[in-house]
């Protein structure tokens, strides 16, 4: 498989792209980054970018793709609610636009976020709903929505996450309120395969599909 993925150098996204690279059913993964990665693979490419809501000058890294793993994201505690919303769904749906003009046909996966509702009360639930709904139509996304995602938490992750994060693996029996960052991308890659499309997958989901992975 030709893995286009986003977010590669965020918590997430690292865990889905170790997963990726470990997975022999991927031949390559090619990163979209605003700075380089850190990994050396032979199956690894990255192309530094900036203006994720253009995507004409990496016009090359969307072409004969089989799946888009789109990562990329930020925290609504992080950012006002004018550059959540263009950083969840303008640059979402702007690599979507190219994705599906580049790859006809390819899967593509958005990591959404449990407790996504159109009706919520939450800003950035009502966010990802609309993004979740208009990438459902646009290229059938499966959409993702894990709870705790156990991976190496990134730079961005404020100090007090990074100290409770190893504590958050208490949850690991729970089915709806762990995942691993490995399982999450084996997931990603299984749902490929399986030609799953068109769905939301909450994060009970997410762990049984990447039990089916044997790759
Ligand atoms: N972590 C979890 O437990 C969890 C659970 C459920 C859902 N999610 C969702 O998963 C997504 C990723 O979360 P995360 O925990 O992996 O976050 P993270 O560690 O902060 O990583 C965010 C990724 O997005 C990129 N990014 C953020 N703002 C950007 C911008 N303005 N322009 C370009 N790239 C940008 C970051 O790039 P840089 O490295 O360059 O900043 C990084 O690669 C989010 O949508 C989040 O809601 C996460």
């Amino acid at each position: 498989m030709k893995i286009l993925l986003f977010g590669a150098t965020g918590s997430a996204g690292g865990g889905v792209l170790d997963a990726c690279l470990a997975a022999s059913i991927v031949e390559e993964v090619r990163a979209i980054t605003r700075r380089p990665l850190m990994h050396t693979s032979s199956k690894l490419r990255t192309f530094v970018h900036k203006d994720f809501v253009n995507y004409a000058t990496v016009e090359e890294a969307f072409r004969g793709l089989d799946a888009c793993l789109f990562c990329l994201g930020v925290s609504a505690t992080q950012v006002s609610k004018e550059e959540y919303r263009k950083i969840t769904y303008s640059y979402t749906l702007a690599a979507a636009q190219m994705f599906k003009s580049k790859s006809p046909g390819a899967a593509f996966h958005y990591i959404s976020g449990q407790g996504t509702r159109p009706d919520s009360r939450m800003f950035w639930s009502r966010v990802k709903a609309q993004t979740e709904h208009d990438l459902m139509e646009l290229v059938d996304a499966d959409c993702w929505r894990p709870a705790f995602i156990d991976a190496p938490p990134s730079p961005s992750l404020p100090r007090i996450y990074k100290a409770f994060f190893p504590l958050l693996r208490v949850f690991k029996p729970f089915p709806s309120l762990y995942v691993s960052g490995s399982d999450l991308g084996r997931a990603m890659l299984q749902a490929t395969r399986e030609n799953l499309r068109k769905r939301i997958i909450e994060n009970k989901e997410i762990r049984q599909i990447a039990a089916r992975a044997n790759f």
